[in-house]
This record gives structure tokens, C-alpha cells and sequence, in this order.
């Protein structure tokens, strides 16, 4: 089974440790969870996988692929996605065209043929705004298509930044703090896609601040405080564990 795993993975901004010497395994198929305090180095982990950021020292594979150095468009071609803590989006453009973005990771005609106006760009464009569209009934958000993406609630925002991720049939998700401003009634229909990824053989990475949502979800539980894992195993596990409990409580 593939897998995403991080090894002695080490980030260092100047004097600042933000990740030490972290493992972790990210499966197939399942919902890895990673919490920890604010500051703990999380997105930076995210940031690492992703080739946004220069890995200091350790390794990244997806199954048995070196990606630690490979340049992020080559991360994205292997498989790997992302949403971000700080929604990003064209906010004048309407919701379906921010999820089409998502799809060029499958692209094949040439932006020439495309701007020639040929058949097969024009047949390509088509095809893709029909599985954007498969997407946002998905997301329950077909109604939505035509609007402006900067005008949707913030509940909204984050469910097309993730459908921009999904658009590009990662095989890993990193989803850096998906829930966040969502209501109960929201983050339950998430909740529920998500274990849509992983029963269809995704491998998820769950960052989160709501511990409870994550324990609901996860299989194992990642945590990390000062850029080091001080914990890890099933949800019962971490969050019964005194160095969390003091991590959390700020000692
Ligand atoms: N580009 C950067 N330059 C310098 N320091 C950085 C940079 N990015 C992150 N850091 C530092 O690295 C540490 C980890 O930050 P990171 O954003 O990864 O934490 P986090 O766990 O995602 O926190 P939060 O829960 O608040 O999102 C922090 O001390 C942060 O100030
Ligand atoms: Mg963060």
C-alpha cells in the first residue's frame, strides 16, 4: 500500500527550530490526524511536503519516490494536494472556475490549441467543467457555480478551496485546519467527506485545532509541540497522554 512518510524531517528559520526530527506516516486509505498548539510547526510540515519550503534536513517519500527535493508542480504531478489555513482564492472569479484551476494537473492540449480555439481544447474544457461541476454536487454547492467566489461565507470559501484540491485526484490530501469559522452543521458534512477520501483509498493528512473533530476522524494522532512529535497513537491514546495534556494546558 503507498504511503506518504515524512522522515526526520527538520526545518530551521534562522535560530527557530519549526520542525525536529519528525516521522510521519501518512497511509492510504485512512485519516491521519496532526495537531498541536499554535506555533508547533504544523503548516510548516504541510509547507515541507508541499515544496514550498526548503526542506532543512530529513526525507519525504510517496511510496518509494524521493520528493523531498523535488519542486512543488513535480509534488503536485505525483499526487499530492493541498488546502491552506489562509483561504486563497480568485475572489472575483465564480466558484466553478476556482475549482477548473484545480484540474491542470490532467490537462493535456497545449494553451496554443487552446487560444487557436481547436476541437480538442475546446472538447478538454468542456470535460472539465463537467467533473467541476460532479464536484460541487458533491460539495452540495452546484448552486452556487456562477457566483463570485469572494462573496461566498467563510464555510463556503474553504469548501472550494478544498474541491480546487480534489479537482487534481490527488492520491494525499493535506488539509491545514479545514473546519475553521465553520459551524456544527458544516464541519459534520465534512466530516462526512472526508471519510469519503479515505474509503476511496485516499491518504489524508487532518490538521486541526478542534480535537475532537480529529479524534472522531482519525485513525492515529500526531502530536507536535516546539517543532517535535511529543506524541502519537490512536485518539484515546494522545489525548489522554500528561505531555499533551501539559503541552496544550501550556504547562
Ligand atoms: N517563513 C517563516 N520564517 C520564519 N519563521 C517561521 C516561518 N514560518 C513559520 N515560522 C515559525 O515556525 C514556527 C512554526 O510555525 P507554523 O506556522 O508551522 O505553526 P503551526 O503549528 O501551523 O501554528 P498555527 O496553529 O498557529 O497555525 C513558529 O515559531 C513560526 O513563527
Ligand atoms: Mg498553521
Amino acid at each position: 500500500m503507498t504511503m506518504l512518510r515524512l522522515s526526520k524531517l527538520s526545518k530551521y528559520f534562522g535560530g527557530v527550530v519549526a520542525s525536529q526530527d519528525v516521522d510521519i506516516d501518512v497511509p492510504a486509505g485512512q485519516i491521519t490526524g496532526l495537531i498541536g498548539p499554535n506555533g508547533a510547526g504544523k503548516t510548516t510540515i504541510v509547507n515541507m511536503i508541499t515544496g514550498m519550503l526548503p526542506v532543512t534536513d530529513g526525507t519525504i517519500h510517496i511510496g518509494d519516490t524521493d520528493i523531498t527535493h523535488a519542486p512543488a508542480h513535480t509534488i503536485s504531478r505525483a499526487g499530492l494536494a493541498r488546502t491552506f489555513q489562509n483561504i486563497r482564492l480568485l475572489s472575483e472569479a465564480s466558484v466553478i472556475d476556482n475549482v477548473m484551476i484545480g484540474f491542470h494537473r490532467h490537462e493535456t492540449s497545449s494553451t496554443i490549441a487552446a487560444l487557436l480555439g481547436l476541437p480538442s481544447a475546446a472538447r478538454e474544457t468542456m470535460d472539465i467543467q463537467q467533473r467541476a461541476m460532479a464536484l460541487l454536487q458533491r460539495f452540495d454547492m452546484a448552486d452556487l457555480a456562477e457566483y463570485p467566489a469572494g462573496g461566498l461565507s467563510y464555510g463556503h470559501q474553504r469548501k472550494v478551496e478544498m474541491m480546487r484540491a480534489l479537482a487534481s485526484e490527488p492520491d494525499f490530501i493535506l488539509l491545514d485546519e479545514p473546519i475553521a469559522g465553520m459551524n456544527d452543521v458544516e464541519s459534520e458534512g465534512l466530516a462526512e467527506i472526508f471519510r469519503g477520501f479515505a474509503a476511496d483509498g485516499k491518504g489524508v493528512l487532518l490538521i486541526e485545532h478542534n480535537v475532537r473533530f480529529v479524534a472522531k476522524l482519525c485513525s492515529k494522532v500526531y502530536v507536535l509541540d516546539g517543532g517535535r512529535l511529543i506524541s502519537e497513537g490512536t485518539p484515546d491514546h494522545v489525548l489522554n497522554d500528561q505531555a499533551v495534556i501539559t503541552a496544550y494546558l501550556g504547562g
